[in-house]
């Protein structure tokens, strides 16, 4: 990415010196385990299967990388938790659509800094099972795993197929990337609305692939716009359209970010959806916010001119926002406050998230001219 000139400001900097920081000095305590939310100024574990577990060793990983002096002993607790997933590999029921998410940051990460060919062999296996959760009838990939959910697709399932686009790449073989591709028409088509936000579940017959029904999920409704899910569908469109050049795709996430960005509040940062009936005891969600804003980099990367500086703008000043306000003191493990994970299932609510924390770095690391692992690679 092309950071010359830009991104000079101390405020900046700072960022990242603090964030780094933290992440060493809570890496005495968290180790090789797969933390979710924080409670009391601690990070709650999760175990490996679940899928926020390549988080953790994505901040390590970002950490690692940006360091003159390596501290071998970030690459090392990273990639023992990449071992930890292999038990999650063979565990065929307990894998879903978010394999991307987990072995993107695991082993792609290891494989693009490394070159770890034990690495890129997970990713691999990873691809070929989010590949075999495509619908052909529907044109899509199966979320969860419960048989009544057989037909269900969700908006985050935009971020998982960076896995995909990267076997294409490695193996030489189009299929995963014919499936990615597919599965972004169909959000497109069916999940990003007209005015940009965006259902979080569409649900497609399995047998004839119709489309049957939407459904509220992590949102508040099912016509409403949960926060995070318009930022998954920003950034993981502006991924499709970095992978595979198709037009449609950047459209989809100029309209998603349009969407985003007019209707945030005046600290930058979302309630957890858009669409709630008040705001007043509505928590927000930082990381939407360190989503979006990472996602809107990769959109001004992909741009020229007028509409580059735009979106790094609007990005700039979503990171600038969390920096000033949303970020913890020394009594805190994370690095983000005010995180929402599922309000509708009363979980994490108003809590640091660890996928808030990934995200802010990144953003900030692509700020240090960092490619993410989510690729293409430069
Ligand atoms: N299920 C992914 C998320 O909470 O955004």
């Amino acid at each position: 990415m092309n950071t010359e000139g830009l991104y000079t400001e101390s405020w900046i900097q700072d960022a990242w010196d603090k964030a780094a920081a933290k992440v060493t000095s809570a890496s005495a305590r968290i180790g090789a385990q797969f933390p979710h939310g924080s409670h009391e100024g601690r990070f709650q574990f999760m175990p490996p299967h679940y899928w926020t577990a390549g988080f953790w060793p994505g901040l390590l990983w970002l950490v690692y990388q940006d360091q003159v002096q390596k501290d071998e002993e970030l690459r090392q607790l990273a990639e023992s938790c990449e071992e930890k997933l292999d038990t999650v590999l063979q565990e065929y029921e307990r894998l879903d659509h978010d394999i991307g998410f987990m072995w993107t940051l695991t082993s792609v990460a290891n494989w693009q800094i490394t070159q770890n060919e034990a690495s890129r062999h997970r990713a691999m296996i990873a691809a070929s099972h989010l590949m075999a959760r495509f619908n052909v009838k529907g044109q899509f990939i199966r979320a969860w795993n419960q048989p009544e959910r057989v037909g269900w697709a969700i908006i985050d399932c935009m971020m998982n197929l960076p896995l995909l686009y990267w076997a294409s790449k490695q193996s030489g073989d189009p299929r995963f990337r014919h499936i990615a591709t597919a599965h972004a028409d169909t959000v497109v088509k069916h999940f990003i609305r007209d005015d940009g936000s965006a259902y979080h579940i569409v649900c497609f017959d399995p047998e004839t692939g119709e489309r049957v029904s939407a459904r509220g999920g992590q949102g508040y409704a099912e016509k409403s716009a949960w926060a995070r899910g318009v930022a998954w569908a920003i950034y993981g469109s502006v991924l499709s359209y970095r992978h595979t050049g198709r037009t449609g795709f950047l459209e989809a996430a100029e309209r998603a970010a349009g969407y985003f960005l007019t209707n945030l509040p005046e600290d930058r940062v979302p309630y957890w959806d858009f669409r709630l009936p008040t705001f007043e005891h509505g928590p927000k969600d930082s990381s939407a916010a360190a989503i979006a804003a990472s996602g809107l980099l990769d959109m001004a990367a992909v741009m020229e001119g007028e509409q580059a500086e735009f979106y790094k703008g609007e990005a700039l000043s979503i990171l600038k926002s969390l920096t000033q306000q949303y970020t913890s003191d020394d009594t805190e493990e994370a690095i983000l406050l005010y995180g929402t994970g599922n309000v509708p299932m009363n979980q994490n609510i108003n809590r640091p998230l660890i996928y808030g924390d990934y995200y802010y770095v990144e953003a900030l690391s692509k700020l240090r001219g960092h490619s993410s692992f989510w690729g293409p690679e430069e």
